[in-house]
């Protein structure tokens, strides 16, 4: 990485501003589903303990819009990192309100405070410079460790770069690590698989890893998009009509580019009054005017499986179906176990993927599982990530 970490800088005894993505998913008595994000933090909070550091945590959590709303008030998070730690997390009643303010001024060597939600001011994501200096006075050295946010150029992310100096913390290393080698220096073959609603959302990822892998596997509510671009009918599918002469760009792409393209051969439909109702499989091109493609079928899992054995790396991001509902998340359970079973680099591009990758039980067979959902698809869509630009260079 060309970017200074918290090992390049002498944060001895310093007190100092760290961003972490503290975006867990609560239950509705706000009990933490998955603590995922927050262990992935504790690397860098314990290596600042271990230089004496003072520190100061801040975080979004959900989409507040610029109100305090106690739903998404950070204190779970406290109480849950202060198990972790076995130590006490001071939590702050607000993020830069006199209570903010006295606790990080009074904040002394090896404690830390944990800051309310930092969007539950709305000159935070509207990245306004008065804010970011306002944070930057709490702290000497500003580290980001907020993987998942560093798409986001907020205040926090990266606004408060240019009043203090600015590395980042081990998780935004080890992200960067792992992500980066699959996409710049892979072993081959080298297989993406990808997944999710809309080829909309997807075109500029598809579109940078058609430069890069030998294997494209395409699965999730896109396919149907491709199907109708081919010339069939897709029932009551999920397809965007204005994006066909993209999709048949995209196959063009993968043609010239000598990318195998690789779509469903058959997929499980139902109809979509019942999720939990009636199902069945047909091949792609026999999909009837009333139903809706929902998942892969076996056939499908069959040889999507066979082209992963192939694989030295393999990256995924985006459920194959809806994996929401039981009857429709076989193929990606089936895929999540087929990589589990591969002897290849396998990256997990976070969000959904990760959640069933989880789900499944199979984090531990993994190369890497992101923690950032949009911050690993623009990752590997080739953009560049202001939370990172931001930081110093070596
Ligand atoms: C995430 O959960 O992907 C990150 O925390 C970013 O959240 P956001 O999409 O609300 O910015």
């Amino acid at each position: 990485m060309d970017k200074k970490t918290i090992k390049d800088i002498d944060l001895k005894g310093k007190k100092v501003f760290v961003r972490c993505d503290f975006n867990v998913p609560m239950d509705e008595e706000r009990n933490i589903t998955d603590n995922t994000r927050i262990v992935a933090a504790l690397p860098t909070i314990n290596y600042l303990l271990e230089n004496d550091c003072a520190i100061i945590l801040c975080s979004h959590l959900g989409r507040p819009k610029g109100e305090f709303k106690p739903e998404y008030s950070l204190k779970p998070v406290a109480k849950e990192l202060s198990k972790l730690l076995g130590k006490e997390v001071i939590m702050a009643e607000d993020v830069i309100g006199e209570d903010a303010k006295n606790k990080a001024k009074n904040l002394q060597q090896g404690q830390i405070l944990l800051l309310e939600n930092v969007r539950f001011q709305k000159e935070e994501t509207e990245n306004d410079a008065e804010f970011a200096k306002q944070l930057a006075s709490m702290a000497e050295i500003y580290v980001n460790d907020a993987f998942g946010s560093s798409h986001r150029a907020h205040s926090s992310t990266a606004g408060i770069a240019e009043y203090l100096p600015a590395v980042s913390g081990f998780l935004i290393e080890k992200e960067l690590k792992f992500l980066g080698n699959a996409i710049n220096n892979p072993e081959r073959p080298f297989v993406a698989i990808l997944g999710g609603a809309k080829v909309s959302d997807k075109i500029g990822v598809i579109d940078n890893l058609l430069e890069k892998v030998d294997t494209l596997i395409i699965g999730g509510g896109m396919a149907y998009t491709f199907f109708k671009a081919q010339g069939y009918e897709v029932g009551k599918s999920i397809c965007e009509l204005d994006k066909l002469d993209l999709a048949k760009e995209l196959m063009k792409k993968a043609e010239e580019k000598g990318v195998k393209l690789i779509l469903p051969i058959d997929v499980k439909i139902g109809k979509g009054e019942n999720l939990e109702g009636e199902s069945k499989t047909v091949k792609y091109t026999d999909i009837p005017e009333d139903w809706e493609g929902l998942d892969i079928g076996e056939e499908t899992i069959k040889l999507y499986a066979e082209e992963l054995k192939k694989a030295k790396t393999v990256v995924w991001n985006g459920p194959l179906g809806l994996f929401e509902v039981a009857q429709f998340a076989v193929g990606t359970n089936e895929i999540a176990k087929a990589l589990a079973d591969i002897d290849a680099t396998v990256i997990i591009g976070g969000g959904d993927s990760a959640a069933a990758i989880k789900k499944a039980g199979l984090e531990d067979k993994m190369t890497h599982i992101s923690t950032g959902g949009g911050a690993s698809l623009e990752f590997l869509e080739g953009k560049a990530l202001p939370g990172i630009e931001c930081l110093m260079n070596k």
